[in-house]
């Protein structure tokens, strides 16, 4: 069987702003991820910077719907058509999102997507999926995920256990249903988050504003970044709001990655240091928003 036109040691071009486990799946096949900056105005892969990145080994570039951002941008495909790269997403923070009439994680060659309990679309345990438009890879897929047998008890590649089982496919059924409903409140919670915030804690950069930078956000995560993140954070805390960062640690300066500790990645490292991720659920009533950015701003007027 044919599996693709990878062989260890090519390279896939990967945001350096992610969860490890966008680079974890490069890694796992003999991949070498290839590092790209975002930009600081939206978190997302910094699409004049990858061209740049690109060598005779490339095969592909990931993009990453990071905090249910769309990451897919004109330029990218375009970079891609023309090189002959393979376009993945990484789709496990965007289910639902839009972007011109079509969803996340059919804008590329093949998506990732994650329905672990606290995502957009979440299943009552782990869960995931591949989606693809190509049969061939759809076949491939299908089959590196029931120990590469095809048929039944023969296999020509060694493939993994990696099937969703059938209470989580059913439940993840009935919740598609409602994937839009969540996602608009999540939006709610959002609006008022974007309302009652100062536009600077938004982003890096102070040009940027909550919601023009990221029309089709489904609001994974709202995320606020300052230089006082870690005491905001303490003092959230005590005041009974829970918040998370994503992430603390970029995937070149983790320890499992020695080989990449040396890469000098500043827009990343400055995200990482300043980023916190308030509250935001489909679960969360517009009052606990409220509570929460009073809070917030109770913090920064001090
Ligand atoms: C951006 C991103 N990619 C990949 C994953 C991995 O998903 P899973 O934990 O279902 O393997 C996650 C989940 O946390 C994620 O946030």
């Amino acid at each position: 069987m044919e599996l693709g036109v990878m062989t260890p040691g090519d390279e896939v071009i990967v945001p350096a702003n992610t969860f490890i486990a966008s680079v974890l799946a490069v890694t796992r096949c003999g991949l070498v991820p290839v590092f790209v900056e975002p930009c600081a105005e939206t978190s997302l892969i910094d699409d004049s910077l990858i061209e740049a990145a690109i060598t005779p080994r490339t095969r592909a570039v990931m993009i990453v719907h990071l905090y249910g951002r769309c990451a897919w941008t004109e330029r990218i495909s375009d970079i891609c058509r023309r090189h002959g790269l393979k376009l993945i997403e990484d789709n496990a923070q965007a289910h639902g999102a839009v972007f011109r009439e079509q969803r996340t994680g059919s804008l590329g060659d093949a998506a990732g997507h994650s329905f672990y309990p606290a995502k957009n679309l979440g299943a009552l345990g782990d869960a995931g999926a591949v989606t693809t438009d190509d049969d061939a890879l759809a076949d491939v897929v299908r089959r590196l995920g029931n120990y590469g047998m095809e048929p039944k008890y023969h296999c020509d590649v060694q493939g993994l256990n990696s099937r969703i089982d059938e209470i989580q496919a059913a439940v993840l059924t009935v919740k598609l249903r409602y994937l839009d409903e969540d996602n608009n409140r999540r939006r709610a919670i959002a609006d008022i988050y974007s309302e009652m915030l100062p536009p600077h804690l938004a982003s890096p950069s102070p040009d940027a504003s909550f919601l023009t930078a990221n029309p089709s956000s489904v609001f994974h995560v709202f995320p606020i970044f300052t230089e006082q993140r870690d005491a905001l954070q303490r003092y959230l805390l005590s005041e009974g709001v829970e918040t998370n960062i994503h992430y603390p640690i970029p995937p070149h300066r983790q320890r499992c990655f020695p080989q990449f500790n040396h890469l000098s990645l500043p827009v990343t490292e400055r995200l990482a240091a300043t980023e916190l991720s308030l509250p935001i659920s489909p679960a969360l009533s517009p009052s606990g928003a409220r509570i929460a950015a009073e809070k917030i701003l109770h913090f920064i007027q001090k």
